[in-house]
């Protein structure tokens, strides 16, 4: 199983001073060199974290870059322009704090459809980040969709039974999903804790995993980082 990470939460700290400083291509740089597979940026519409310069930058390195976007025709125009290897198409909503469910394809199977069409042509693998049910993934197929993404969200809410019970869910719809013919990818929410389970289905190919890396790194670093600047202020 391969590990994508989300680096929307380095440009969320950055945003939240406008300082040039952290920048998303050196926290890619370190992902790339710690083993990770891919290098995930939601471009929002609302430009909260990840700006389009980032993505310029991003698109530019020798990387396999998985833009997260919503199927709105600015975002679709900037992915066919910047070609990133892969596509996730995720529900966007102003007001949320974080993609909160999966995108409803099947609700909305015509404009899907053309959004897959209009990516695939510029060479991106494009995959739907959906709700793990039977639904979901048959209205992927039939949009032509090669990949899908199963939300882990809720999940990771759980605890005890529940939680083995929505595990067994997201296992069920990946065995259904690699059966009628898609890539399974999973995400959202993951943590060093709930992680784990994840192994055990075998028909995930790619983890995509943010906000828990990059909380993790932050105390992972805060002991040489407090070093640092102890030492620099040494006369
Ligand atoms: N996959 C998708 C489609 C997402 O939208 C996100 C969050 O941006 C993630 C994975 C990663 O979620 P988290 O930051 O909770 O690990």
């Amino acid at each position: 199983m391969l590990l994508g990470v989300n680096i929307d939460h380095i440009a969320t700290l950055r945003q939240a001073r406008l300082t040039a400083y952290p920048d998303p291509i050196i926290a890619a740089e370190h992902c790339l060199r710690a083993g990770a597979y891919s290098i995930t940026a939601h471009l929002r519409e609302d430009r909260r974290h990840m700006q389009d310069r980032d993505m310029e930058r991003l698109a530019a390195m020798d990387l396999h870059l998985n833009m997260e976007m919503a199927a709105r025709a600015e975002m679709i125009e900037i992915a066919c322009r910047l070609k990133p290897q892969a596509i996730c198409l995720v529900p966007e909503k102003r007001e949320e704090l974080t993609t909160e469910g999966g995108l409803d394809v099947a609700g909305q199977i015509p404009a899907m459809r053309d959004a897959v069409a209009r990516l695939s042509d510029a060479g991106c693998r494009v995959s739907m980040f959906i709700d793990p049910t039977t639904a979901q993934i048959d209205a992927s197929v039939a949009i032509g969709a090669p990949v899908v993404e199963l939300h882990t969200g809720h999940y990771a809410n759980l605890t005890g039974a529940a939680r083995d019970a929505e595990c067994g869910i997201i296992a069920q719809a990946a065995t259904y999903a690699a059966s009628v013919g898609l890539e399974v990818h999973a995400g959202h929410g993951l943590t060093l804790e709930n992680t784990p389970a994840m192994l055990n289905i075998p028909e995930l190919q790619v983890l995509n995993i943010g906000h828990a890396i990059v909380a993790d790194a932050v105390f992972k670093g805060m002991e040489q980082s407090v070093r640092d600047f102890l030492r620099c202020m040494q006369r």
